[in-house]
């Protein structure tokens, strides 16, 4: 949700300023801007629209060099996302400059004081009190002025400050929204995320929430709000700036899509050895997970999917109770949470504000929370009690795939895991079981293969104007993420939904111009399965089934197949479909012509609520 870039160094050309802020596009793309400052003057562009655009318009100074500068790709909220709402933000002299990702909530109240006290605003958003309030507070130093500033403002905000008025640093403030430090060879940066500094510098401090850093060109100091000098953590950086490139992929998606049976390989070889589990920062002892009985989970959009298969899998195989809600919802409702409760959160960002707004509410109650996550510094991981790393790598397409599917193996592992301490899964059955998902990565490598198959019925399929997603038990939650995913990249409206609940309502739109997908390996619900499809099939629904080889029933009432290897335990066929179903979504994409890797309205990693 917004992307921020900041540089103070030896010069730096336009080109790479630009090149870091690329690397930040999938947390909005509908504006982006530049201020530098170089012999005391500001150098702005701003550009409705993506990052191309604005290096189209920089086309002819990509090479000219500069010392400091800030950068901001915007996700609108306050504002439609027009040149003027673009950031970087100037305050009325035209001395200062601000980008901002976050709300400042009361920003109503502070844009009506400013202007009675004669600040010009020219723009329709919230971050434009902040530099108008730095301007206010400013007589000489930017730093007492920002220290000031800060204090007045409430909401979520990451902030990169410059100014003409002192040229030698950069003003990095966090509260609720993330910022990086890199600190490189020649000069230091500010990110929203790592993959900006990635081709400048492994070295990097995550900023906490309520520090303020002051970045010279050699030199960072970090502050609290109120001042007090604080210690720098300086952590060093293990990804490799090509696990955030697109490779010869044309899309992100389609290249992390090819990555999961990497991924899934490396998180089983990783907290698998023999037929043991072991997960080094979980932090939750044995006699805890022993005796635990209620498990909440709270997570949004794919991560939420994920986590409704993991309560499938803890009710059934750890014999467990288990809730699941949105973490919008979630952080909303009266739950009485009891001593020995586990609160489970899923993200891949680590960042969603819901998501941590949830985990604090929990904490708040004494709860434990353990976190899915698959950003090592993010402020998930700092808040929870204990963590179980994803190992996906840099996810750079908007919508979610290898992040998925490794949230599924993780929490699968947990489970396992979980069951064997309570003594719900005798020895066999987990050994059994701990072989197969270490054999998912080859099926999934063969479902890829029939990729050319999957063109093909996507190519037809995309001229449907509605979809139903349609799975039953554990595969239920894949019907809703197949639906999320073509929603989210085709714009097609697609709904999943529980096969079964059909017949009270959905069963409504089907006609022979409904794209309708059957869910339906060969588990224990299979024959109820069946007759779902048959309903679907008798009102002419056009249906594509995602069957196993060895299926005679669902193929035949089918009009097109997808083929995932059939399973002894088809409680992990959902890291099966979930292949095909993305592969399906992307090719209708493509075929629609669609923006794959950065949908509409959309953003990867959402930090406002
Ligand atoms: C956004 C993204 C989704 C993602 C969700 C949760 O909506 O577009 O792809 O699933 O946020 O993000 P998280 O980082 O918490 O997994």
């Amino acid at each position: 949700m917004c992307g921020i870039f900041g540089y103070i160094g030896k010069d730096m050309p336009v080109a790479s300023y630009v090149e870091g802020l690329s690397r930040l596009e999938y947390r909005g793309y509908d504006s982006c801007g530049i201020a530098a400052i170089k012999n005391g003057e500001f150098f702005i562009r701003k550009r409705q629209g993506k990052i191309n655009q604005l290096k189209c318009e920089l086309r002819d100074e990509l090479n000219s060099q500069y010392p400091l500068a800030i950068l901001h790709t915007r996700w609108a909220t306050h504002g439609k996302p027009n040149q003027i709402n673009s950031h970087p933000h100037f305050d009325c002299k035209k001395q200062i400059s601000v980008v901002h990702n976050g709300i400042i909530e009361n920003y109503l109240s502070l844009k009506e004081e400013l202007i009675r006290q004669g600040h010009k605003f020219v723009s329709e958003t919230d971050t434009e009190v902040i530099v108008h309030l730095i301007e206010k507070y400013y007589s000489g130093s930017l730093e007492d002025a920002v220290f000031a500033a800060v204090k007045k403002l409430s909401g979520s905000f990451a902030l990169s400050v410059i100014s003409t008025r002192t040229p030698d640093e950069l003003i990095g403030v966090r509260k609720g929204s993330p910022l990086i430090i890199g600190l490189g060879r020649d000069g230091n940066f500010l990110a929203s995320d790592i993959p900006a500094i990635l081709p400048f510098t492994n070295k990097v401090i995550y900023l906490k929430d309520g520090e303020l850093a002051i970045l010279k060109k050699d030199e960072v100091k970090i502050f609290s709000f109120d001042k007090k000098p604080l210690g720098a953590r300086i952590e060093k950086i293990s990804i490799h700036p090509q696990d955030a490139e697109k490779k010869h992929y044309e899309h992100f998606m389609r290249k992390e899509i090819f990555e999961q049976p990497e991924v899934l390989r490396k998180i089983f070889s990783l907290y698998v050895t023999g037929n043991t589990i072991r997960f080094p920062q979980i932090n939750l002892k044995n006699p805890f997970l022993k005796k635990v009985k209620n498990v909440f989970i709270a997570a949004c959009g794919t991560a939420y999917h994920a986590g409704y298969i993991a309560k499938y899998f803890l009710e059934k195989y750890c014999d467990l109770d288990v809730e699941i809600d949105t973490s919008s919802e979630f952080r909303y409702r009266k739950i009485n949470f009891h001593t020995g409760d586990l609160f489970i959160t899923i993200s891949q960002s680590g960042e969603t504000a819901d998501t941590l707004s949830a985990v604090r509410e929990a904490k708040k109650k004494g709860v434990k929370v353990l976190s899915i996550c698959n950003v090592l510094g993010s402020s998930l991981v700092k808040e929870s009690d204990g963590l179980i790393f994803t190992y996906a790598g840099p996810e750079i397409g908007v919508a979610s795939t290898k992040a998925y599917t490794a949230q599924i193996m993780a929490l699968l592992l947990f489970c396992l895991h979980t069951a064997h301490i309570r003594g719900t899964l005798s020895r066999k059955s987990f050994c059994r079981m701990l072989k197969e998902l270490g054999q998912i990565p080859r099926y999934q490598k063969e479902i890829l293969g029939k990729e050319k198959e999957i063109k093909t019925i996507a190519k037809d399929f995309s001229r449907f104007g509605c979809f139903l997603f349609l799975g039953r038990g554990i595969n239920f939650p894949s019907a809703l993420e197949g639906a999320l995913k073509l929603k989210e990249i085709s714009y097609i409206p697609a709904e999943g939904y529980p096969a079964g609940e059909m017949k009270h309502g959905p069963i409504a739109l089907i006609d022979e111009y409904r794209g309708v997908i059957c869910i339906a390996p060969q588990d224990d619900l299979y024959d109820k399965m069946i007759s779902n499809i048959q309903e679907i099939k008798a009102r002419k629904g056009k249906i594509l089934g995602i069957v196993n080889r060895t299926d005679t029933q669902a193929s035949r009432l089918s009009d097109e197949l997808i083929y995932i290897p059939g399973l002894k335990y088809q409680d992990f066929s959902p890291l099966l479909v979930a292949v095909a179903l993305q592969l399906f979504a992307y090719h209708v994409a493509k075929n629609l012509g669609r923006e794959i890797d950065q949908p509409r309205n959309l953003a990867k990693s959402v930090t406002v609520e």
